[in-house]
């Protein structure tokens, strides 16, 4: 199985999901460029712990021949594509790496798929509840909603959606996708909401909300994802769309105020006061959509996929889990594992 991006925050999860608790019996081929969000030291131990059944090649989706090469060398049958550019905020400021990886690389992955010639089985799309737009207060994202996206990021993620499934329509590729709702938990770099605030929580730094802290994400925890992509992956019909959502609703400002409650009940801020003290409100994110929440009604109905975590037990895990490698978030921080990169792969 060929996984794009497994060195970024769900792919690490899914991989270490995949070989350490999955029925999977095959080998993993992790193809990551290893950009800023990428780092491999999350699955070292899998090297020497798995043998062949774990490689990692450091490769860009975007190099046509390089995607050939190992589609060619480890005689691809199954993908599970994750790599992207993934965060809102950055794709304001410069959504060119965007176009290139999102679009694209997509694109470059279909068409190596496509010159299997029968011999692939399934590519696994891995999308994202942003290509449907903004929900007012009520309602839910269904997989008829018509995708009309508001970021860069999410434009391009709608591209990519409407690639792979005109090569299903005009190639007969056997596809699946899933478009999921927000995660959290293990290994999220320390640029989106959740593991931000934990981590500037414990610095008693400001917590930058945006705007008025009311827009509401559907919260998942990220191993429930994992679960949710390789059931889909399994058991869902080719040429399928799947929503997967944690019904884990929340405002902003609400679930900020969660983590600073969870963090004073497990240990006591250096200055003495409560964490909520340290939420400021900044300036909006421009098109920032006001509201997701997804009906993931058919993966429950049809696969019999349910989360397991509560936003509630979740988050407690996540925090225990920055609290525990408080080196890794140095490291992922610092630069340090950028020259761990140049040692083991050269660049
Ligand atoms: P991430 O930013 O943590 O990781 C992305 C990974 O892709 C990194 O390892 C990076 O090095 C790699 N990558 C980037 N450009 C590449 C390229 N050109 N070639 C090869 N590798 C490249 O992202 P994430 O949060 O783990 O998201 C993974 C996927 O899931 C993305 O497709 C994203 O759109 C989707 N998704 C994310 C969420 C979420 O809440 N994080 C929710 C729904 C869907
Ligand atoms: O919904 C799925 C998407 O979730 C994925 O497709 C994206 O890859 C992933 O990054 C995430 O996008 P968001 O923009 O929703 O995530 P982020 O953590 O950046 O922001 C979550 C919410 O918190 C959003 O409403 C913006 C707000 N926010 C975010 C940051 C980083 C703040 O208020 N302050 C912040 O500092």
């Amino acid at each position: 199985m060929l996984v794009t991006g497994g060195c970024g925050f769900i792919g690490t999860n899914f991989i270490r999901y995949l070989l350490e608790e999955s029925d999977f019996e095959g080998r993993v081929v992790n193809v990551d460029k290893l950009t800023y969000a990428g780092n491999p030291e999350n699955l070292a131990d899998l090297e020497s712990g798995f043998g062949d059944r774990y490689v990692f090649v450091k490769a860009d989706i975007c190099d046509r021949d390089a995607v050939g090469r190992v589609y060619r060398e480890y005689e691809i049958d199954t993908v599970c594509h994750f790599a992207a550019e993934s965060h809102v905020d950055r794709s304001i400021v410069r959504p060119e790496d965007f176009i290139q990886t999102n679009i694209v690389g997509t694109f470059n992955l279909l068409e190596a798929a496509r010159d299997r010639e029968g011999r692939l089985e399934l590519f696994h799309h891995i999308s994202t509840d942003e290509v449907f737009g903004s929900l007012a207060e009520a309602g839910l994202f269904t997989e008829k909603t018509p995708y009309n996206p508001s970021s860069p990021y999410s434009a391009s993620k709608a591209a990519s959606d409407h690639l792979v499934r005109a090569y299903h329509r005009t190639y007969g590729l056997p596809v699946t996708i899933s478009n999921c709702s927000n995660n959290y938990g293990p290994y999220q770099f320390p640029e989106k909401l959740v593991p931000l605030m934990i981590l500037n929580a414990l610095e008693e730094k400001p917590l930058p909300v945006y705007g008025d802290g009311r827009n509401v994400r559907d919260w998942l925890y990220v191993l429930d994802h994992c679960r949710a992509i390789w059931t889909i992956m399994k058991e869902g019909k080719r040429g399928e769309t799947y929503n997967v959502g944690g019904r884990g609703e929340i405002e902003n400002i609400r679930l900020v105020e969660m983590i600073c409650d969870i963090l004073d009940s497990m240990e006591e801020s250096p200055g003495k006061r409560p964490r909520r003290e340290l939420i400021t409100f900044v300036k909006d994110r421009p098109g920032h959509d006001f509201r997701y929440a997804m009906d993931f009604s058919k993966l429950e109905r049809d696969l019999g996929w349910r989360p397991t975590e509560t936003l509630g037990s979740g988050i407690r895990k996540t925090i225990e889990w920055y609290l525990e490698n408080r080196q890794w978030v140095e490291r992922v921080r610092s630069g340090e594992y950028r020259s761990w990169i140049r040692e083991h792969y050269g660049a």
